[in-house]
């Protein structure tokens, strides 16, 4: 990470506060792990600051948060703040890993999950055409709420940051905020980290403090007003959390549209990120993209279709339907109100039809599985169908046991398969069989109780109730 993007030959290293406590969250996860479009805040916090390519990037967790340490990627280092003293205090046990470091540092706050590359990129960019030692990204909220607030002087230059539990009713009034980003120069954050004090009614070391510092040292602080305030927005209860998830699926939705895909409702369709969706597929209202789905061209998925881990061929068609960790071939149609499970694989132009589950098992190229059935632990061969109703009986209570049905089966309506079990390739089975033996490619399997018809039944049955020897309600069928 020794490249830069900017041809500033300032070196910079990036911080990234993710220490908090998140105690608005009422959680037992550590705040920056909870996810945003199926993925942890502090991902997309990394991510951004990468595209800058710093020489150091570290991340500041707690003493008790190894599991924040284990997201980080490689090249990403963890600096631990052993008592959370506030976020002064945070910045300064990420300094203790730059050290020697002499350069510009960007400070990010890992509950701020919608800054990206345009936004560092244009702070940073800022923060050197203004040779500023000091710069802090302020943005303008219609409902500032909980943010620090930008307080200026006469002349529109900065003087501090406040608090919002610590302004003054008319401070409080102040529509532009401090968005948590800011870069400094090393070396002044290394003289004014230590100055600072928890005077406020928290009772921490902020961050903040360090640009009234900064002021009183004659050191002019700059705070270029971004663009995109919606990038700001930060997690710190559950309704932020909804809220920010709501602007990254828009964001994601948009970067689909915009290469391509018909989103009937944006609303209702719900899409985690690095889903890939191809051009011209179409994605109808109440459907879930998640985890590592990728959707091919030309398909038709939903409505209402839930997919997770899915893999989807091209010109595939996925109607209300729940599909978990398995791949759809090009060219086939699932649902309505079908259930894929995990490690089933479609095969080009197969089909899973209504009320149908499948688990673990491959269907092959163009083959049918069209109704009511269950499919679980089974190779099924090519151009096959199976009858409605089938199922493979794959467990006995202890072991689970294979299927293997060849190419250009036919099953009859209502088989069971009693694994394991092999039928051959061309063979059939009667509908209503119990196939508990294998049986041979090109044969009928037929298990099934010979029917008995028991000829003049309907009259003599009627004769006995005349007799009075049969009580008037009984059923039909009793002899
Ligand atoms: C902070 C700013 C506020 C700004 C807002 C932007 C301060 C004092 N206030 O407020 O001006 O408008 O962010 O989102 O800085 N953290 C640590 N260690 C700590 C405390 C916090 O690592 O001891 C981390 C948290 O994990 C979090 C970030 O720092 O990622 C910000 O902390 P938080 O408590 O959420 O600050 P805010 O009150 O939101
Ligand atoms: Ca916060």
């Amino acid at each position: 990470m020794t490249d830069h993007v900017t041809d500033d030959s300032s070196p910079l290293a990036v911080v990234i506060l993710a220490a908090g406590l998140g105690t608005r969250m009422k959680s037992d996860v550590p705040k920056v792990l909870h996810e945003v479009c199926g993925r942890p805040m502090l991902s997309y916090v990394i991510d951004a600051a990468l595209t800058l390519a710093p020489e150091q990037l570290v991340v500041v967790t707690g003493p008790d948060q190894d599991a924040v340490g284990e997201i980080l990627p490689s090249g990403c280092e963890r600096a631990v703040q052993a008592e959370r003293r506030g976020t002064g205090d945070a910045v300064r046990a990420g300094l203790e890993l730059l050290v020697g470091f002499d350069g510009d540092v960007l400070v990010l706050m890992g509950d701020a999950p919608l800054v990206d590359g345009a936004f560092v990129s244009a702070l940073v960019t800022a923060h050197r055409a203004a040779a500023s030692r000091a710069t802090v990204a302020a943005a303008t909220l219609d409902e500032p709420g909980h943010y620090g607030r930008v307080v200026r002087g006469p002349d529109g230059s900065v003087r501090r940051i406040v608090e919002a539990r610590d302004a003054s009713p008319e401070e409080l009034m102040l529509t532009e905020v401090n968005t948590g980003s800011y870069v400094f120069d090393a070396a002044l954050l290394r003289a004014l980290l230590p100055r600072l004090r928890p005077d406020n009614t928290q009772g921490e070391l902020y961050l903040t403090d360090v640009v009234r510092l900064a002021i009183d040292d004659g050191v002019a602080v700059a705070a270029p007003v971004v663009d995109d305030a919606e990038a700001m927005l930060a997690v710190n209860s559950r309704v932020e959390l909804a809220a920010v998830n709501a602007v990254m699926r828009r964001r994601l939705l948009e970067r689909l549209m915009l290469a391509g895909v018909t989103v009937e409702d944006p609303g209702t369709t719900y899409v985690d990120w690095g889903v890939e969706v191809g051009r011209d597929t179409v994605v109808l209202a109440g459907t879930h993209l998640l985890g590592r789905t990728t959707v091919g061209a030309a398909c038709e998925i939903g409505p209402g279709a839930y997919l997770s881990n899915a893999f989807i061929g091209d010109r595939a068609r996925v109607v209300r339907s729940h599909l978990l960790d398995c791949a759809i071939g090009s060219g086939c149609s699932v649902g309505p109100f079908a259930y894929i499970r995990p490690d089933t694989v479609l095969s080009e132009g197969a089909r899973a039809g209504a009320f149908v589950e499948i688990k673990n098992s491959r269907v092959g190229e163009g083959s049918k599985v069209p109704h009511l059935s269950y499919v679980g632990d089974a190779v099924v061969g090519r151009d096959t169908n199976i009858g409605a109703g089938n199922i493979t009986a794959n467990y006995d209570g202890v072991d689970k046991h294979p299927t293997t049905i060849g190419d250009g089966v036919r099953t009859g309506s209502d088989t069971t398969f009693v694994a394991p079990v092999t039928v051959g390739d061309g063979a059939y089975t009667a509908a209503g069989s119990v196939i508990t033996q294998d049986v041979p490619a090109g044969a009928l399997g037929v298990a099934r109780a010979r029917q008995q018809n028991v000829p003049g039944y309907a009259e003599r049955r009627a004769a006995r109730r005349l007799r009075g020897r049969l009580p008037a309600d009984e059923r039909d069928g009793r002899r």
